[in-house]
Parts: C-alpha cells; structure tokens; sequence
C-alpha cells in the first residue's frame, strides 16, 4: 500500500517537478538520477557482478523471445532451447523463425511434471546459446538450479526474478518482465501441502522437487469447476483461472501477495473441500 501511495502521489509531482516521471525528458537530472537509483538497487538485490550490464528495455518477455535470437543467432545458425512447458515452448517457436533450434531436454512425455534431465552431451557445442525457462507460470514448474551449459546460458526469469537469489554468474543473460514479481513484498509456499494432504481433492500433477514458489496450477478432481470460480470471486478471490493452455486453477503468489492473503485463500479452499468434498 505504501508504494501504490508514493506512486499515486508522484504522479502528480516527481522529485519535486510539478509532473510525473511520464512527462519529464530522459536526459534531465531528476530522470538521470532515478535511472541510476534504479540501476543500483537492481544490482542490489540481485547480487549482479560489475562486468554485467543491467538494461531497461520496452516490451514484454514475449518480444525478448523473439529479441534474443534476432542478436545471437546471427554468430550461429542454431538455439538450444529446453522444453519444460508453455513458455519454453513458445520461446522456443518463435526463435525457429531466425534459425535452427534444437529441443535438447523436454519433460512433455511425462506432461510436464519434472524438470528434464539434461545431459550436456545433447547440447550442441555451436550453437550460440542454451535458454531455458526458470518457472513455467502456467505448469507450475520451476528448476532448482541453472542447468550446467558448455555455450552461453540465457534464462527467461519472467517470473520468478526477485523472488529468490538466483546465481546471476551462472548466466550470460536473464531476461524477465516486471510485472510479476518486481513489486510489493510478501510470498510464501503454503498451498502445495493443502493440495498434498486433501486426499485426491485437489490435484497438481507436478513432482514436489520441481513445484514453482510463484504459480501453483490445481484441478478439482470431481467438483464442478464452474462453481468454485464463482463462488470463490463472491468471496473475493480473483484470478484464480488456470492458464487458457492447461485448464483448471492456478494461484500465482508473486511479491505482492502478502501471507496473510494466501492463508485466506488456503481457509477457504480447506472450507470448500468441506463442504463440497
Ligand atoms: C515464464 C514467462 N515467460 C514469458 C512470458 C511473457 O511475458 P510478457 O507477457 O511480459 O510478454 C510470461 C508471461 O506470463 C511468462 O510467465
């Protein structure tokens, strides 16, 4: 709340400008400063190591799928890319329209309930990079640890940056939009055990080592789905829909959800299971 205030009130007046940070020029001192503060404080909180560049850039993730490839792939032909779910995949797509891209772990056979084993003899020694994506928000699906890359490693972050260390030495680009995680404060990992321990009530396919910290994607075995939605909005729960390309429920626990909110949440899901069970 203390941040969406200081926004509110910087709308109307930047660093003492009379305007809003939208309205000022990029070369002024006030803008200069902010840029730098911020540059700073990402360093901060990511640990990033001096010989890295930090760059704030416009668009989305989705336009860095297509980014990327365009300004390294021209030093090889081919992209390696790891397939773990939805967005791996759709980096993946788009990459193939600026070269060759090479499918070197995929976990689709088992529906996309691991993380891959990825054995670096599969990877191939020309390409000009190995990307993988590290939380599939849609499967819920996260790696531990960077995979181990002979080439360059790059790493869609989307949704997980910030919301735990991440080894940025162990990458030669991490890429991630801000809306996610980059924000308010307050996460916790709570639901899965509700899920676990409901007896078949609630489902989620994915194998406890590999369960994303930000997104938990369930189902409701044999309730009708329709009604929990409803009811779950009546009780003023949103954005509760699974992703369009998995179905069922999804409850992203980005920064910005505080404890307390995903322990209402976790009451109410216990309450429901109850009562509908
Ligand atoms: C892992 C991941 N990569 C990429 C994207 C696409 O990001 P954007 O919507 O900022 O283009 C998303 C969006 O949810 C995502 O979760």
């Amino acid at each position: 709340m203390d941040v969406l205030l200081q926004i509110r009130d910087e709308l109307l007046d930047f660093a003492g400008t009379g305007v809003s940070v939208m309205e000022i020029s990029h070369r002024s001192q006030p803008f200069m400063d902010f840029a730098h503060r911020t540059d700073a404080a990402v360093r901060r909180v990511l640990a990033v190591p001096t010989d890295y560049h930090v760059l704030l850039l416009q668009g989305g993730s989705y336009l860095q799928f297509s980014q990327i490839p365009m300004n390294l792939l021209h030093q090889a032909n081919t992209a390696d890319y790891i397939h773990t779910g939805l967005w791996s995949e759709q980096a993946a797509n788009a990459a193939k329209k600026y070269g060759n891209v090479e499918i070197v772990a995929s976990s689709y056979e088992t529906g996309f309930d691991r993380i891959p084993e990825i054995n670096e003899s599969n990877i191939n020694r020309d390409a000009a990079y190995l990307h993988y994506t590290e939380n599939e928000t849609a499967q819920g699906l996260q790696f531990s640890k960077p995979p181990v890359s002979p080439i360059p490693l790059v790493c869609d972050a989307c949704s997980s940056l910030m919301s735990k260390p991440i080894d940025v030495s162990a990458h030669d680009l991490i890429y991630a939009s801000a809306q996610k995680n980059m924000g308010i404060a307050g996460v916790t990992l709570l639901l899965y055990e509700l899920i676990d321990s409901s007896d078949g009530f609630y489902i989620n396919n994915v194998l406890p080592d590999y369960r994303s910290i930000n997104n938990v994607p369930f189902h409701i075995a044999e309730t009708d789905l329709d009604i929990y939605l409803l009811k779950s909005e009546k009780n003023g729960f949103h954005g509760l829909k699974g992703h369009q390309s998995t179905g069922g429920l999804r409850a992203s626990i980005y920064n910005a959800v505080t404890l307390d909110a995903v322990q209402a949440l976790g009451e109410f899901m216990r309450e429901f299971k109850r009562t509908h069970g």
